[in-house]
């Protein structure tokens, strides 16, 4: 399961206490989130900036002598148009962003134990944070996911500025609300209100009892990235991009309709995915907060090999038959309203941004590639007829 599942899951978690549930009638109107709830959710902001921050500084040494920046943009998964353009920065700017990340992930996510103040100023430069990363790459919902438990800094005089005011709007009751408890006129807590106080309490606790491995985890220099220590993945250990990788590869899927795979003249098309680079006069794509999976385990694919990930010889088994539902997955398929192609082929290559002005650019190319060798050979349906069936995948059809 990827990190970002896990912190669905326990953002979503927590997100369930503040709903009154059952209790739903039984609470005077105005009752506030309660606070076990709130810290809750600081909680789990401060462990996913400080995670993050820490297996950075454990794991890479371009995280220590602030080089991560130069490989970053043009490496990360699936890089968007502000990427190439990012990496394109003076040296110096890559440091300074390197340890810009460094504050924010570090120091930061102490100021939410500081007080009001602090913690209002610790949420407002997290979700500012997130926005700079949602525009320098596609990095699925995970950015928006990581702004929602920062809200839980603002309380109702920061976020009023978000509701309309005026005689007999929200704001005009909740203060009207927020006077007569001041006043003390509150009614004595009913029975839901003490059901409610009791589950938080225990909220409270459980979340206490399961932070405890993940503290140790935080703190061990042999930090685990991305771990859930209890079989519900509700209080889980975070952390991204705890290594860069330097270079940018990509397994380019082609396929040729020529009979025989091992002639010169055979012209091998390439498949082209929804969003990872492929062809280099692409425009690099614009999907955050969406996800194309497929694009994205390629990522993972191109620095290792097919042995490694099978799935990738299925789906080679399946462009083989024109499979309607694979081809789905790609923007491309040069064999559409056509007969399927005889040979599937993965070939591996070196990718890089161009640079704006040179020739590369001048000819419209966002990248620059060059070839390094093959990624799977040349195979034919017939080829893989074993291989599907020892891994009782069915046998793709032709139609
Ligand atoms: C395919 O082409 C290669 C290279 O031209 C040749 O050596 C080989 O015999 C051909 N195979 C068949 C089955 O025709």
């Amino acid at each position: 399961m990827w990190g970002w599942e896990s912190q669905l899951l326990e953002t979503g978690f927590l997100g369930i206490f503040l709903c009154p549930l059952w209790t739903l009638s039984r609470l005077p109107t105005g009752t506030p989130p309660s606070q076990i709830v709130l810290w809750g959710f600081r909680w789990l902001i401060f462990r996913i900036m400080l995670g993050a921050g820490l297996i950075k500084i454990r794991g890479d040494r371009c995280w220590r002598d602030l080089t991560c920046m130069d490989f970053h943009y043009e490496t990360q998964p699936v890089p968007n148009p502000a990427a190439y353009f990012l990496h394109q920065s003076p040296w110096w700017v890559h440091r300074f962003e390197t340890l810009s990340n460094h504050f924010l992930e570090l120091v930061v996510p102490f100021f939410i134990f500081l007080g009001r103040r602090m913690c209002i100023l610790h949420g407002a430069l997290q979700i500012l944070f997130q926005v700079v990363l949602i525009i320098s790459g596609n990095l699925s919902f995970l950015n928006w996911l990581t702004m929602v438990p920062s809200v839980a800094c603002f309380d109702d005089a920061t976020l009023g500025f978000l509701f309309p005011s005026g005689p007999g709007g929200l704001k005009d009751r909740v203060l009207k609300l927020q006077e007569e408890a001041a006043r003390g006129a509150r009614p004595p807590p009913r029975y839901g209100c003490m059901v409610r106080r009791a589950v938080h309490m225990a909220l409270g606790i459980l979340v206490a009892w399961l932070s405890v491995p993940v503290v140790i985890n935080l703190l061990s220099p042999t930090q685990i990235m991305n771990t859930s220590f209890n079989p519900l993945r509700i209080v889980n250990t975070y952390g991204a991009f705890g290594s860069i990788t330097r270079e940018r590869t990509e397994v380019i899927l082609q396929g040729t309709a020529s009979p025989n795979a091992s002639t010169p003249d055979a012209v091998w098309e390439d498949y082209e995915f929804k969003c990872k680079p492929g062809d280099p006069g692409r425009r690099p794509c614009l999907i955050s907060p969406y996800h194309h999976r497929l694009d994205w385990l390629m990522w993972f694919a191109a620095f290792q090999t097919y042995e490694h990930n099978e799935w990738i010889i299925h789906l080679a088994g399946r462009l083989l038959a024109n499979d309607a539902m694979a081809v789905s997955l790609l923007a491309l398929n040069p064999f559409e309203d056509r007969a399927p192609p005889r040979w599937v082929r993965g070939e591996h290559y070196r990718y890089k941004f161009s640079r704006p002005g040179g020739q590369h650019a001048a000819a419209g190319k966002w990248w620059v590639r060059k070839r390094i060798g093959p990624y799977f050979p040349p195979l034919s349906l017939r080829d893989l007829e074993d291989y599907f069936r020892s891994r009782e995948w069915p046998y793709p059809e032709l139609e």
